[in-house]
């Protein structure tokens, strides 16, 4: 794939990461792979936006030398420490050992850490801008967006944002911008990431969102450094943004339970059948067969929250458990959240989960519904009903 000229002077020179399947330490199921996009400016002076993970360095240098040798790069500008932004540095930088690197104070102590060179840093801050000749690059640090150390890049003359991880998607294709692609996989996609990496961060997302508005930067390109560039309609994902950091919840329930014998599935069914009859949208997924990654997204923006269990050693099933762990790490505040299963004889599970779901702020008064094995015919009566007024919560 050749460099993509994306701006005139401004070129894509990122790779393409189609087998990724498993981001972040197996946290993200990335079934549709995804792309590292560094940004190459030629300008008086030259200067690289970001890098690749560092397995693509190769690919990385051969697509920018056909553009210029990587020997005549002046600046390369880290955003972002993470290894998938960083990790052909240490190639790179040996290329062009007098380039300058800029970054934020702690992105400087992150590269250190991770690279152990002492490479030449300018440190930057928020408003600190550096001229490559007819272009300006602007610096706006973006802590917690998603790493103490992130930070974006502006350039004005173009009126391109370079926002690193934020706004991107895992998403691998031979397009590169956003009008090429089909818009609902674009959306699922970026989503996914919002819901997977960068939720527990709204607050200060929503705070980074009004602070760039107050900025009154024109943007009319958004080049993030995974998956496709946002230019036809940049604010589409701003808006989405700022949509999912403001906790927009919309009326429908997301379920999601793990069964030992069956018996909870029954109970899930029945409720769901509840839910579903009294005109609410739900969404039932057994943890134990369903990607956690998609069960996540799925509950970003869904007001009411169901979690089933059967009773183990007096606890919740191990998965579900792995699941709410994850799912309390993630923040989810405020939701309607109910609990649901059966057991044998003392039960356990639905204490347990209700437990997780009170002291992680995901939900309160939270209601439950439990079965003594297998659910008799009164039984799947409570559950359609327990499901019908789970509904008229959430609507
Ligand atoms: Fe935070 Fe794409 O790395």
């Amino acid at each position: 794939m050749k460099p993509l000229e994306i701006k005139k002077g401004i070129y894509w020179v990122g790779v393409i990461d189609w087998n990724m399947r498993s981001f972040h330490g197996h946290t993200y199921t990335t079934k549709r792979g995804t792309t590292y996009n560094a940004y190459l400016i030629v300008d008086e002076k030259i200067a690289l936006i970001d890098t690749v993970y560092g397995p693509f360095a190769n690919e990385l240098v051969e697509r920018i030398r056909e553009i210029v040798p990587p020997e005549k790069i002046d600046y390369v500008i880290a955003n972002h420490v993470e290894t998938d932004h960083s990790g052909a540095m240490p190639a790179l930088m040996k290329l062009c050992p007098k380039a300058k690197v800029y970054g934020t104070q702690k992105c400087k102590e992150g590269l250190y850490r991770n690279y152990y060179e002492n490479w030449d840093f300018q440190v930057v801050k928020t408003g600190d801008t550096l001229k490559l000749g007819k272009k300006t690059l602007t610096f706006i640090e973006a802590p917690m967006i998603h790493w103490p150390d992130s930070m974006f890049t502006y350039c004005r003359e173009e009126e391109l944002l370079m926002p690193n991880d934020a706004f991107g998607q895992h998403y691998a294709t031979s397009a590169r911008f956003d009008d090429e692609v089909d818009q609902c996989e674009l959306m699922e996609e970026a989503k996914k990431y919002y819901a997977n990496i960068l939720w527990p961060l709204s607050s200060m997302i929503a705070r980074k969102l009004e602070e760039l508005q107050k900025m009154s930067l024109p943007i009319n390109m958004i080049a993030p450094s995974h998956g496709i560039i946002w230019r036809k309609d940049p604010m589409k994902i701003v808006n989405a943004y700022a949509g999912w950091a403001k906790n927009t919840i919309a009326p429908k329930v997301v379920m999601v339970y793990e069964t030992m014998w069956g018996s909870t599935e029954k109970m899930a069914r029945k409720i769901a059948e509840g839910i579903s009859d009294a005109g609410v949208d739900v969404k039932i997924c057994d943890i134990a067969a369903t990607d956690r990654t998609e069960v996540v997204t799925d509950m970003l923006d869904a007001k009411g929250f169901l979690i089933g269990s059967s009773t183990h050693d007096n606890d919740m099933l191990p998965t579900i458990a792995g699941f709410l762990e994850f799912l309390k790490g993630l923040k989810a505040k405020n939701r309607v959240a109910g609990v649901f299963g059966s057991f044998g004889w003392a039960g356990g599970a639905v204490a347990e989960m209700e437990k997780v779901l009170v002291e992680g702020g995901i939900g309160a008064a939270i209601p439950s519904i439990s079965c003594k094995s297998v659910p008799d015919e009164n039984d799947l009566k409570a559950c359609y009903q327990f499901g019908k007024d789970f509904a008229g919560k959430v609507v």
